[in-house]
């Protein structure tokens, strides 16, 4: 809790605006934003935990709970749509068992639905951590999630 402690020490200036750029912030240094961070930055500036949380979720960037190892974005944007992303998310969510905003049991995978990626003409798209995988198919998609639970064994 320290490192929260350190962030919050680069806001001297105790200002809501200041809200954003902290919790971007914590996100980076732990992955997510614990109920303990949020308290602790609602001390800090002055504002209900209520109000933290709400504006926040406004904001759809922020995690609540820890990742899994290994976190799964698949674009649910039109044209990902269009290209068939349900059937690429229905066989993710068969593999792993979880849905959206879900973690496996092990924490191994968490699966998050996006909006657009920004690569529309290679979708159906995802990403696994930082890497991208295009042009996905339910063939693809099976092999790929089994390489990383591969690694894990
Ligand atoms: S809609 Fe999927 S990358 Fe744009």
């Amino acid at each position: 809790m320290q490192e929260i402690e350190k962030i919050l020490d680069q806001y001297p200036f105790v200002q809501r605006d200041n809200l954003i750029p902290i919790l971007q912030e914590i996100q980076n240094a732990f992955g997510y934003i614990s109920e303990e961070a949020i308290v602790k930055v609602g001390n800090y500036l002055k504002m209900p935990t209520s109000k933290i949380y709400g504006l926040a979720t406004f904001y759809n960037q922020f995690y609540f709970t820890p990742k899994g190892r290994y976190h799964i974005k698949i674009c649910n944007g039109t044209s990902c749509h269009v290209n068939g992303n349900s059937l690429i998310i229905k066989e993710i969510e068969k593999i792993l068992g979880i849905k959206d905003g879900e973690n496996t049991k092990d924490n191994g995978f968490s699966l998050e639905l996006t909006s657009c990626m920004g690569v529309c003409g290679m979708g159906p798209v995802m990403a696994i951590n930082d890497k991208y995988y295009t042009c996905l198919t339910v063939k693809k998609v099976k092999t790929i999630i089994q390489d990383y639970q591969q690694m894990d064994e």
